[in-house]
């Protein structure tokens, strides 16, 4: 099938976060002024769209993804004039925004949800998921919160429990309810109709819950237990998304990305199918799950090459044809790319640059979290006191409840909490890393003097600059964006090696993983053939060799020319 030409297949995304991102006032929060200080520096990096993480009213429960009205401005980021101004300079520069769209649930300090406690006959009481207790007067059901506890809390107003997948302050909506849907499209219309250029959809895929909503299978007799195969991709939401394209995105020339945990790739398909009409690409997290052991995210494994490689193949196979894949290693959910996937020490930058050609060398619409672009690393705080996150924060309180040693879980949160990307950008040497001129909310990683974005700008070899050439190759060469995907060294220990072919460009890459000098060479059909180096992050002598060796973490990029 011949593959459609878009702009979001041929773009570079970057996230900001805001509340970490810049300070203009000093409060120690970042803000919009803030990002629009930056705009010039995300022009040099080359970005084609920022997807903005919630800047929507919030009390901030889970830093704005707990929205109390979806069309105003949180106080703290500044004002509905600051982001119309903002939106103006990013577009003058050719750059396109995208908004968060959370709409899976609200703040429960959303209008909705105060109108909706107050009785069972209120006009809103149907747009949230309210359900009687047991007969013991136990929760509904046995689902686990993805921050701890049961999903349901109990309301004495009416005697009744909401349904929250996230915190008590993020009660779900109910989509089976025509009403709560027609309010979300026509809000995705305000803001479409003030010119933004899309939406990514947090949890998207959890809007549909099976009827009924049972207890999940629990043989070990535990009192909450993950739910996901009830609410994940549930039975009415390929309906309501296409619903949501025809009533909210098809008059628009938009992207859209949706977040979507368990989604496989056969659903992932069915999601991104352009014939299908529902979302553009969607955020998959099996590449986020492979360090993970059976009881989820706090049960960490070593992640063990082999199974990376196969699965990004996986994906890359699987949507080449069909869907559109979205490409990244972190965001504000997850660990730092180079501290989980590299080396954040001796070799922090030749990795950062390794996996950056990695990523960006595959196909579909990469996206660089904040502070990637010049190898910001996880961060260890010797207290829990200087943490902020609610998940971190929830699963601390509770597993110390349960008898679990203080020290077993300051490491499982140095190596997966999300706080380790929610540190503040690192703009500089100055004090708090430039990023505020007062307290900054949550503290700056102690690593700012080495690794900062001005320091980067201005050393040519930098990571920074090195993410400049991998954006700009993408806008010159359609191999990049269109060519078909096929893996190499299917085994190796420590290569990953895959190769890219689109109207007679070929592109091979080559990337060790890790601090060894392996030994790579090209294929047999190529070894005749004229080349040259597209990118490499070590200098290459001997671009004629056909077979060479590999120096720590080194990426190369040939480009056969005949
Ligand atoms: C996914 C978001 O990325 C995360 O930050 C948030 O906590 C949950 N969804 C709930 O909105």
């Amino acid at each position: 099938m011949e593959q459609s030409k878009r702009w979001w297949k041929e773009s570079v995304v970057y996230q900001i976060y805001p509340r970490s991102f810049n300070d203009s006032n000093n409060d120690g929060i970042g803000d919009i002024p803030g990002i629009i200080e930056k705009l010039d520096y995300l022009k040099k990096l080359g970005v084609d769209v920022i997807w903005l993480s919630p800047v929507y009213q919030s009390p901030n429960d889970d830093n704005g993804y707990d929205i109390s009205d979806y069309r105003d401005i949180m106080d703290e980021f500044g004002t509905m004039t600051d982001w119309e101004t903002m939106l103006k300079e990013a577009h003058d520069r050719g750059i396109k925004i995208i908004m968060d769209l959370v709409v899976n649930h609200t703040s429960d300090e959303h209008a909705w949800f105060l109108e909706s406690r107050k009785s069972k006959n209120n006009d809103y009481r149907d747009y949230y998921i309210w359900r009687k207790g047991k007969q013991d007067g136990s929760e509904p059901n046995n689902w686990e919160s993805a921050f701890s506890g049961s999903v349901w809390d109990y309301d004495e107003t009416t005697g009744e429990y909401y349904l929250h997948l996230f915190s008590k302050k993020q009660p779900d909506l109910n989509w089976e309810n025509p009403i709560v849907r027609s309010e979300v499209y026509d809000m995705m219309r305000w803001w479409l109709d003030k010119g933004i250029d899309g939406f990514r959809m947090d949890v998207i895929n959890f809007i549909s819950k099976v009827p009924g909503l049972p207890d999940a299978p629990n043989p070990q007799g535990k009192k909450y237990v993950p739910g996901g195969d009830y609410f994940m991709n549930g039975p009415r939401i390929h309906e309501f998304l296409h619903e949501m394209h025809q009533r909210a995105l098809a008059d628009y020339d938009v992207m859209t990305v949706g977040e979507m945990p368990g989604v496989d790739v056969a659903e992932a398909v069915d999601y991104t199918k352009e014939d299908n009409q529902e979302l553009n690409m969607v955020f998959q997290f099996e590449h986020m799950d492979l360090d993970s052991g059976p009881e989820g995210k706090w049960d960490l494994k070593p992640l063990k090459l082999k199974d990376l490689r196969d699965n990004l193949v996986k994906w890359q196979k699987g949507l080449e044809n069909e869907g559109w894949n979205s490409l990244y290693m972190n965001n504000h959910d997850q660990p730092r790319m180079v501290s989980r996937f590299g080396d954040d020490g001796k070799y922090r930058v030749e990795s950062a640059k390794m996996l950056a050609t990695m990523l960006h060398m595959m196909k579909g619409t990469p996206f660089i979290y904040q502070g990637e672009e010049f190898g910001m690393t996880n961060v260890q705080f010797d207290s829990i006191e200087d943490y902020q996150d609610i998940e971190t924060l929830n699963m601390y309180r509770e597993k110390r409840a349960e008898g679990v040693p203080q020290e077993e879980l300051m490491h499982k949160i140095h190596v997966k909490g999300r706080d380790n990307a929610r540190t503040p950008v690192q703009w500089n040497d100055s004090s708090h890393a430039g990023f505020t001129g007062g307290t900054p909310w949550i503290q700056v990683n102690p690593n700012y003097q080495e690794v900062n974005a001005e320091a980067a700008v201005a050393e040519p070899q930098s990571i920074f600059h090195y993410y400049r050439k991998l954006i700009d190759l993408r806008h010159k060469h359609e191999s990049i964006v269109y060519g078909s995907f096929d893996s190499l060294y299917n085994d190796h220990e420590e290569i990953v090696a895959y190769q890219r072919e689109y109207q007679g460009e070929v592109l091979l890459v080559f990337l060790n993983f890790y601090d060894g000098q392996p030994k790579a060479a090209l294929p047999e059909e190529f070894v005749q053939k004229n080349r040259d180096m597209l990118i490499s992050n070590y200098q290459v002598e001997e671009i004629s060799a056909n077979e060479f060796t590999l120096r720590p973490y080194e990426a190369r990029v040939y480009r056969i020319t005949d």
